[in-house]
């Protein structure tokens, strides 16, 4: 380990700069992407070599839009996040739901309702990690992939402490124990996909793990 992860996931660890209601910051619409082109068209490829085709995906944390390659299948494509319009207005959803994790970790859907779950450059937000990834478990098909994706942005004051003081490396190594700690979890694997290419690119760092 890098660092200590007791120390990391004390109550401090999961402090933000704003406690305010996450539901205020999300009030308005942000219909922008929040990574570079390149790093999106190298999520799009992940997704399209990786997630079940005409099955029941979940994208927790999600916005305007999900990254699915134009035209995949899905049986049925839900989207759970914060502001009803950037859901309403995300071409991949076939259904979305305003729900804020950080208020309530339960997720609300049934047991084994998703044959796949994403969270895309949002993992910094959640301050009860564990509790979310213990949910997501319970809502996924057995050998269903939880696929979490993080970048380098964020926005500081709503990106928990541990995050803000630790490195890409670190990153890497914080998400596989909330896999660890979440439990019920294999295949726990980090990818590095950042585009290689010589013009700057946002990068692209994935931890996922299947359900037991
Ligand atoms: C940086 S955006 C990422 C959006 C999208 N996943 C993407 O890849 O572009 C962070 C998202 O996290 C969601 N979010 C932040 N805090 C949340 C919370 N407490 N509960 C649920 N969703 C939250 C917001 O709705 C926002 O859309």
């Amino acid at each position: 380990m890098i660092f200590q992860m007791k120390t990391a996931l004390s109550s401090e660890a999961f402090a933000r700069i704003d406690e305010t209601d996450d539901r205020l910051f999300y009030a308005e619409p942000r219909i922008v992407t929040h990574i570079d082109d390149n790093a999106i068209a190298a999520i799009k490829e992940f997704f399209d070599q990786t997630l079940p085709r005409d099955a029941a995906i979940l994208d927790l944390m999600s916005s305007a839009f999900s990254h699915l390659p134009e035209g995949f299948p899905t049986q049925r494509m839900v989207g759970l996040g914060l502001n009803r319009v950037e859901l309403q207005v995300n071409p991949a959803l076939d259904e979305y739901i305003v729900h804020d994790l950080n208020a309530n970790p339960q997720l609300p859907f049934d047991d084994g309702e998703f044959a796949a779950v994403v969270m895309t450059v949002s993992m910094q937000y959640l301050t009860n990690p564990v509790d979310v990834f213990r949910e997501v478990h319970r809502i996924l098909q057995a050998d269903g992939p939880f696929i979490v994706i993080f970048s380098n942005r964020l926005f500081p004051t709503k990106a928990v402490h541990i995050w803000r003081v630790t490195s890409d490396a670190e990153h890497a190594e914080l998400v596989q124990h909330y896999f660890s700690l979440a439990g019920g979890y294999v295949e726990i694997t980090f990818l590095d996909r950042t585009p290689q290419t010589d013009e700057y690119t946002d990068p692209v760092y994935i931890v996922m793990a299947k359900k037991i």
